[in-house]
């Protein structure tokens, strides 16, 4: 190891003029966590890392960002997008004289720590410059690295500035670049814009490197971990490759799917042991899912929305679906079921409570065990505030049931079918509230025999 300093500076400066959004580009996202979010949470996995992060001007949303993810960063501003070089640079009070220093893209979300791991130690085993590059299938508009016999960088050469031979190298720059100089502000100084873009090429101090005696080197990974995100269906594609790869690690730590494609999860679901999860689930950000749970199919989980981050958690042996819909706020104790369509927002079950079926559960609480029937619904808005339903342990909610918040149904108390409650009801007791049956003998009988004389 080494007692220099590490900058990791990551560029976020691009609008993203081909998203055809008002929002700049570095913020959309991939499971449910911004581009930029993905990125500085790798870039928080090197320790002792300081990192910087250049935004453009006025881009006050990716600043919130930024202290979202990683409150200690350094926010740059590059005035104008003069290259990558000038990005970099723009950051240049923190790029300490002697550290070394990672650049980044916030727009490629996918490399994987362990490529990053690489790149530090190559620069551990004397490389003044190291940059990730990949066998592209289709090397186009991608920067040419120029290696020699022996596989150390010559240059990096971008696509416009290329001869024939060169575009028909298909190694090429991911943008992930390292450098270990005695100097790198004054490498990145001296890089100058005389090519095709007219831009300052961060990729230029590959050759004034070699120039000054330094070894430039390479290391590789797959071509999955450097997609770069410029439009909306490659953010769908870096969506996908995300996904394929979370049910990988999901399935390979002991969870069951049947259709892993049909399966989504977030930047931070967390799954446990023996859980399985039938197709079609969507789960959000937020969700914890207990060992054994089962998620049966067509459900949407999510434990934070525009509204909420207030989590949500299934304990143990608990079972959810098929349609369900799991909300912000909920928890489910152990062996909970809740059923087909049936909704649950800012909720806490106790361990065995039950709905099994087309209910609403919002605001409140459900003690151990209580049998909420289908059609329950609680009635938690009353047009301008949120009130709670608090059901005891051991309750049998009767089918079609209304409970009007602010309410309590104590321990044990049973509220009859079809009942609308707006009052406490005591502990072990029934409530009904229904009008009074009329029943008349023979009525339908001679109904009918009445309306067939008329007609007839
Ligand atoms: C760059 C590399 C190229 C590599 C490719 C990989 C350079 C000169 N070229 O090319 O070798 O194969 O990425 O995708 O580095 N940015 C700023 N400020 C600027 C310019 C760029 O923040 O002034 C940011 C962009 O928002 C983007 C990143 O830097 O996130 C790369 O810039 P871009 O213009 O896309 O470079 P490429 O031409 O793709
Ligand atoms: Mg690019």
């Amino acid at each position: 190891m080494t007692d220099r300093s590490l900058s990791i500076v990551i560029l976020a400066a691009g609008k993203g003029t081909r998203m055809y959004s008002r929002q700049p580009k570095v913020l959309h996202q991939i499971a449910g966590r911004s581009m930029l979010g993905h990125v500085l949470a790798l870039a928080s996995g090197i320790s002792h890392a300081k990192i910087s992060v250049v935004i453009g001007p006025g881009m006050d949303d990716v600043r919130k960002e930024v202290v979202r993810w990683s409150p200690d960063a350094s926010i740059f501003v590059q005035e104008n997008q003069a290259g990558t070089a000038d990005a970099v640079l723009a950051a240049r009070d923190q790029l300490a004289e002697r550290g070394d220093v990672i650049v980044l893209y916030a727009d490629s979300p996918l490399m994987r720590p362990q490529t990053l791991a690489k790149l530090v130690s190559s620069l551990e085993s004397g490389a003044g410059v190291s940059v990730v590059g990949f066998e592209a299938d289709d090397p186009t508009g991608y920067g040419r690295l120029l290696t020699d016999a022996s596989g150390d960088l010559i240059a990096i050469r971008e696509h416009k500035d290329a001869s024939a031979d060169e575009l028909n190298v298909r190694l090429c720059n991911s943008g992930v670049m390292a450098f270990r100089l005695p100097d790198v502000v004054a490498v990145l100084d001296r890089i100058g814009n005389d090519n095709a873009k007219g831009e300052f090429y961060l990729t230029d101090a590959v050759e004034i490197a070699r120039r000054d005696g330094l070894k430039a080197a390479v290391v590789t990974c797959e071509m999955d971990e450097v997609l770069g995100v410029n439009s909306r269906d490659q953010l769908a594609v870096a969506e996908s490759i995300w996904q394929t790869r979370a049910r990988l690690a999901a399935m390979r730590a002991g969870v069951t799917m049947i259709a892993p494609d049909t399966v989504w999860l977030s930047f931070d679901t967390v799954l446990g042991q023996d859980v399985t999860i039938e197709p079609n689930v969507f789960i959000g950000p937020g969700v914890t899912v207990g060992e054994g749970v089962w998620i049966k199919a067509n459900s949407y989980l999510e434990g934070a929305d525009r509204k909420s981050a207030a989590g949500l958690r299934i304990d143990t042996g608990a079972e959810v679906g098929p349609f369900a819909r799991l909300r912000p706020g909920t928890e489910l104790g152990a062996d909970v079921h809740i059923g087909n369509f049936v909704e649950v927002k800012n909720a806490v079950l106790a361990p065995g409570a039950k709905a099994n079926h087309l209910t609403y559960i919002g605001d409140g609480t459900v003690g151990a065990g209580a049998n909420i029937g289908a059609g329950t619904i609680f009635c938690n808005y009353d047009g301008f505030n949120k009130n709670r339903c608090e059901v005891g342990a051991g309750v049998f909610i009767g089918s079609n049931s209304a409970l009007v918040a602010p309410v309590r149904i104590g321990d044990g108390a049973y509220v009859a079918a079809g009942s609308v409650i707006t009052t406490n009801v005591e502990p072990d007791s029934l409530a009904i509230v229904r009008a009074k049956r009329e029943d008349r003998p023979e009525w339908a009988a001679k109904y009918r025999a009445m309306m067939q004389r008329r007609k007839g």
